[in-house]
């Protein structure tokens, strides 16, 4: 083990993903500016207020699970903020060996966050250094090799844990089990999507009226991460094709020009769905034939791309592959064969494989 952290494994602030310039500016800090999911912010708080109240160095260790672009990250950000904690920042499959855990964990400072994305790849001897160190607050390292070689243990500071998932069911039952809090990110509503993209707009110096924002939401998928990029492809077609400001006949003519339609659903989305309908019969088909026939690797599909078009009700997953429902021969413009109403009205059809 050495002495100082992996440089690639950890890094001390929240990156914006998809845009390193705009990013972190669109990204909210404090709890304040965070929109919608009341519930679980309310939850948040009361978390976060008792452990201050109580003058805890660290408060309980919390599992962030829900679909990419949701916030999981930002309220990471921001709970460290609220705490006026240090944030450490690493992924799943960033610690490859248990040494790479070993090496951040004994380099953090009272009451820190350690946030780690994707959680569920973490592989099981890294998972193992993991549990003591949730627990008691410290790990178990092996010294020397073969006969000689004997097991110290290490005191940690004590510090938080954020583990963020977009598969809650591939979390392992003894790692989810030492989380004292699980928040569940859903969907945002149409019109918290359009306050962020008010916001967003704002940020970004662009001009929009109510009727712009909420046509960018309406075609946002309920995620802010869709809203923010809609936006700004929106803002870049009204400055060469408009006057530079966002109205809804801009932000309708936009989306159109870039293959959005008016559900939100884009070119992979309905390629998922045109495939399943014209060349599976409606299905059911395997997640892999149906990446390949897509393009796309079976994670990003199963990841990015089922859960909206299944909470939508376009797909469903049954226990012999992806199926197409009524509802997306109907938004394709193609008569549903009767095997399709049938299926959907016999209830055990449809066998939720999704957690
Ligand atoms: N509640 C919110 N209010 C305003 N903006 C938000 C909110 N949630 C997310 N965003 C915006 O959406 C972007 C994506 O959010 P974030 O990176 O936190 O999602 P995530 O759940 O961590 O996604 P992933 O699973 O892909 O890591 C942020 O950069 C931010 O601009
Ligand atoms: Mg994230």
């Amino acid at each position: 083990m050495s002495g100082s952290p992996e440089p690639r494994a950890v890094s001390a602030a929240v990156d914006g993903a998809d845009d390193p310039v705009i990013e972190p500016t669109l990204r909210p800090r404090r709890m304040a500016e965070f929109i919608g999911q009341p519930t679980l912010k309310e939850h948040l708080a009361i978390v976060i207020g008792a452990a201050s109240g109580r003058g805890d160095v660290a408060c309980d260790h919390m599992l962030f699970c829900g679909p990419p672009g949701l916030g999981k990250t930002s309220m990471a950000g921001i709970v460290a903020a609220e705490l006026g904690a240090g944030l450490r920042v690493t992924s799943g499959p960033a610690l490859e060996r248990g040494g790479d855990l070993a090496a951040i964990l004994t380099n953090l400072d009272p009451g820190d966050i350690l946030f780690i994305d994707e959680i569920h790849r973490l592989n099981r001897t890294v998972e193992e250094v993991l549990y003591p160190a949730l627990e008691d607050f410290q790990i178990d390292i092996v010294i020397g090799k073969g006969p000689s070689a004997r097991s110290i243990r290490l005191d940690l500071p004590p510090f938080s844990l954020i583990g963020a998932t977009t598969r809650a069911g591939m979390v392992t039952g003894p790692l989810r089990d030492r989380f004292g809090f699980v928040a569940r990110f859903d969907y945002y509503s149409a019109a918290d999507i359009e306050t962020i993209v008010a916001r967003s707009a704002s940020i970004l110096e662009v001009e929009i009226d109510s009727s712009g924002a909420r046509e960018i939401a309406a075609r946002s998928r309920g995620t802010p991460r869709i809203a923010n990029r809609l936006l700004k492809r929106v803002r870049d077609f009204s400055e060469v094709r408009g006057a530079g400001s966002i109205t809804e006949a801009i932000a309708r003519e936009g989306l159109e020009v870039f293959e959005v339609d008016h559900l939100g659903l884009d070119k992979v989305d309905r390629a998922i769905l045109g495939a399943l309908v014209e060349k599976f019969s409606g299905g059911p088909v395997g997640l892999s034939t149906l990446s390949v026939v897509v393009g796309e690797e079976p994670e990003t599909v199963e990841d990015v791309y089922e859960p909206y078009l299944m909470q939508s009700g376009f797909l469903m997953r049954t226990s012999r592959g992806r199926v197409a429902t009524r509802l997306a021969y109907e938004h394709l413009g193609i008569d549903a064969p009767p095997q399709v109403v049938a299926l959907e009205q016999s209830e055990s059809g449809a066998e939720a494989l999704f957690d």
